[in-house]
C-alpha cells in the first residue's frame, strides 16, 4: 500500500492565497453586479516594460532562425544576464558577487522552498512571524516540523515581528541554524538597517548557521541609509545566500525570471563537521532538477539593466510606490496606526481587530481585497496587508471604498 508523506497533514488545507482566491471566488459568484478591486496577492497589474517585450520579440526571432537557434541553455542561467546582475545589482553597490555564484531560475517562491533540501532534516529553524508562508510550509512538508499547535509548528523559533520591535526582529536568545529573514518585508514592508543586519549576520558567524536573505522588494526602498542586499553587511558573504526576484522589479510575475545568489564561501557542515561549500551542493540540486528559465524570458531580464531599462521599471514602481502613499495616507487618516508603504508595496495596517473579519468587512462592504494579517503567522493577528499593485484609479475607488465603509 503507497503511503503518503504525512507531513503534508500538518498542513493547512489550502495555501493561504488560495484559500483567499476561493472566498473571493464565492463572493463575485454570489454578487455578480459588484465589482471587486484586489489589493489582496501581491500580483503587478501593470504592462511589461517596453524593453522586455522588445526583447522577447527579439529574442522568439532568434529562435525562429536555424543560425541563431537556441535548445538547451545553461541550467545555472545564460552568462549575458548573470553578468549583468552582478554589475548592475552588486558591483555597483560594493559588493562582491561573482557572476558564477548568480543562480538563474522561474522564481524566488520556487527558490525558497527548493533550497531547504540541501539542509539536513534536523536543522533549527528561524522563521519571522509574521511571514511570507512559503517559509514555514515548504519546512513542514520536509519534515522539519513537529505538529501545528494553537498556530505555531513546534521545532520553530519564532521571531516576532511586532509593534513593539517596529516589526524587525532582534537576534534570539538560543542557538539556530537556518534563519529566514526578508527586507524590504513581506507582509509588513518594514526594512531593516545596517545595524540590525550585520547583528544577523554576527549572529550566523557565531552560530554556524545560514541566512537565506530574501530581497524580491529591494527595488522599492527609496531610503538612502536602507541596504539593498545582505552583502552590503561586512562578513555575509560568509554566511548569507540572497532571493531576488524580476517579479516585482519588472513585473514579471507571469514572465517568470528570479535569482539566488550563493557565494562561494558559504558552508554547511557534515556529521563527521566537515564543511562544504553550499555552492556545489546548490550547483549539484540545480543542475539535476532544473533545466533553466527560457532564453526569451532571460533576455527580456537582462534588458532591464540597459539605461532604458533601469529607466522604466524605475517609472513602474514609482507608479506602485505613489499608490502605497495613498494606501498609508487614507488608512492612517482612518485612524489606524501602519507600518510598509515608504519603501514597499506592502502596508500593514494595525486594525486591533480580528484579521479575518476586517478583511470580509472589506469585501462585503467595500468589495476590496486585503491580506488578513492571522494568514501570515500569529503575529498578524489585529492586522491586514493592503497591496499597492493595482492602477492608480483602482487604488484611488478602493479606497474610497473603504473610507465610506468603515466611516
Ligand atoms: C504575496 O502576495 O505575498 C506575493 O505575491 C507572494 C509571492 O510573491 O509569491
Amino acid at each position: 500500500m503507497i503511503r503518503i508523506n504525512e507531513n503534508y497533514t500538518k498542513l493547512k488545507a489550502s495555501y493561504l492565497f488560495a484559500d483567499i482566491a476561493k472566498r473571493v471566488n464565492a463572493y463575485v459568484a454570489a454578487n455578480p453586479s459588484k465589482p471587486i478591486i484586489r489589493l489582496g496577492i501581491g500580483d503587478v497589474t501593470e504592462p511589461l516594460p517596453q524593453v522586455c517585450r522588445d526583447a522577447l520579440h527579439a529574442a522568439t526571432d532568434e529562435l525562429g532562425q536555424r543560425a541563431t537557434f537556441k535548445g538547451y541553455g545553461p541550467e545555472q542561467g545564460y552568462a549575458f544576464l548573470r553578468d549583468a546582475i552582478a554589475q548592475h545589482d552588486y558591483a555597483a553597490r560594493g559588493c562582491k558577487i561573482e557572476s558564477d555564484e548568480i543562480f538563474i531560475s522561474d522564481g524566488s517562491k520556487c527558490d525558497c522552498g527548493n533550497i531547504q533540501e540541501i539542509f539536513s532534516h534536523d536543522v533549527r529553524l528561524a522563521i519571522p512571524d509574521p511571514v511570507y508562508p512559503v517559509y514555514v510550509d515548504t519546512n513542514v512538508m520536509a519534515g522539519r516540523t513537529g505538529a501545528n499547535v494553537d498556530g505555531r509548528y513546534q521545532g520553530i523559533t519564532y521571531l516576532e515581528c511586532t509593534p513593539a520591535n517596529g516589526y524587525v526582529p532582534a537576534v534570539p536568545s538560543v542557538a539556530t541554524d537556518l534563519i529566514y529573514l526578508c527586507f524590504p518585508n513581506n507582509p509588513t514592508g518594514a526594512v531593516a538597517t545596517k545595524a540590525q543586519l550585520a547583528a544577523w549576520v554576527a549572529y550566523a558567524k557565531a552560530n554556524k548557521a545560514i541566512i537565506l536573505f530574501d530581497s524580491a522588494y529591494e527595488a522599492y526602498i527609496r531610503d538612502p541609509q536602507i541596504p539593498h542586499s545582505i552583502y552590503e553587511i561586512e562578513g555575509a558573504r560568509d554566511v548569507a545566500l540572497e532571493f531576488r526576484s524580476f517579479s516585482k522589479t519588472a513585473g514579471f510575475t507571469g514572465t517568470r525570471c528570479a535569482y539566488l545568489v550563493v557565494p562561494k564561501t558559504v558552508v554547511a557542515y557534515d556529521v563527521a563537521g566537515n564543511a562544504h561549500p553550499i555552492h556545489a551542493l546548490w550547483n549539484r540540486r540545480h543542475s539535476t532538477k532544473f533545466n533553466g528559465v527560457s532564453y526569451p524570458v532571460q533576455k527580456a531580464a537582462a534588458a532591464i539593466y540597459t539605461e532604458a531599462g533601469k529607466q522604466q521599471t524605475g517609472a513602474l514602481i514609482n507608479h506602485y510606490l505613489a499608490n502605497a502613499k495613498l494606501i498609508r495616507d487614507a488608512m492612517t487618516k482612518l485612524g489606524f496606526s501602519c507600518v510598509g508603504g515608504d519603501n514597499a508595496p506592502y502596508i500593514w495596517v494595525n486594525t486591533g481587530r480580528d484579521s479575518w473579519q476586517f478583511f470580509d468587512t472589506l469585501l462585503n462592504q467595500a468589495q476590496v481585497v486585503c491580506t488578513p494579517g492571522a494568514g501570515f503567522g500569529k503575529c498578524g493577528e489585529g492586522h491586514v496587508r493592503i497591496s499597492a499593485f493595482n492602477s492608480r484609479e483602482n487604488v484611488e475607488t478602493a479606497l474610497a471604498r473603504i473610507a465610506a465603509a468603515l466611516k
